[in-house]
């Protein structure tokens, strides 16, 4: 995926914190997508809806955009004047309590908001794969921590996060939560290589929150800190 096609959107107003397409991409690059054009894909926790537009347009398939702080009206007039309107059918629900119907996805991605509701064991299981149609994908990017430190998160991060430290989980830790299940045909997790750009991009901004995180970045971010990527893929239909 070339990211330089989608310069015009990624400004301060469309980031909520590291560079969200730079995550997008490496999952792109490593699992890309094979859909049919009447496949739907869930976009969950997409904040103000820049990694929707860029599905949308890299996959051309249908996309859901589905965010909880962020109104899907407010997200509906970002769509209208980045002209994929028809394409892209924005909902503001909590993942914690879905209501699509069963097995309606054909892939689901999820950047940088997966770590807020979905850090139970079971919970893919139960609150996300029954949406999912058989041979389906899911991609998720999330902060986390890296391998050597799992655990430790609450005693490493609390100072940067306070109470949220606990939601920082490693790519061992994340592969244990989601599990197993008799559809699940694989679950790989890894640290991410786009973790320098995303957070170099996201702190060039002056966002109050971009801010914040400078003051942490050396001495608690870059060093314990990384981005997992999270890929499932689900078996074929019997
Ligand atoms: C840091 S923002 C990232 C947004 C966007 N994906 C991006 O990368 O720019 C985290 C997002 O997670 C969403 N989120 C948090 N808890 C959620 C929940 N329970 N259900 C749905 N979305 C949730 C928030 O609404 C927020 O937009």
């Amino acid at each position: 995926m070339n990211i330089g096609n989608y310069k015009a959107y990624i400004s301060a107003e469309t980031m909520m914190g590291p560079n969200s397409v730079r995550i997008l991409a490496e999952l792109f690059d490593k699992f890309p997508l094979q859909l049919l054009s009447d496949d739907i894909i869930l976009d969950l926790g997409c904040g103000t809806g820049l990694t929707s537009l860029i599905i949308a347009k890299e996959t051309r398939a249908k996309v859901f955009a589905n965010d909880l702080w962020v109104s899907a009206e407010e997200n509906r007039k970002r769509f209208v004047e980045w002209g994929v309107g028809e394409q892209i059918t924005p909902i503001c629900e909590d993942a914690n309590n879905l209501r699509f119907e069963k097995e309606q996805f054909r892939a689901l991605i999820s950047i940088d908001s997966y770590h807020y509701f979905a850090g139970s064991k079971g919970f893919f299981q139960e609150k996300i794969l029954p949406f999912m149609k058989d041979n389906g994908v899911v991609l998720i990017g999330v902060p986390g921590l890296k391998d050597e430190y799992t655990g430790c998160s609450e005693e490493l991060l609390s100072d940067w996060l306070g109470k949220d430290a606990y939601m920082f989980k490693s790519p061992k830790l994340w592969k244990e939560l989601i599990g197993g299940n008799d559809r699940i045909e694989l679950v790989r997790t890894w640290e991410m290589d786009c973790f320098s750009k995303a957070w170099n991009d996201w702190l060039a901004t002056n966002n109050k929150f971009a801010l914040r995180d400078r003051q942490y970045f050396e001495t608690i971010i870059k060093p314990y800190t990384c981005f997992v990527g999270i890929c499932i893929k689900l078996k074929r239909a019997l």
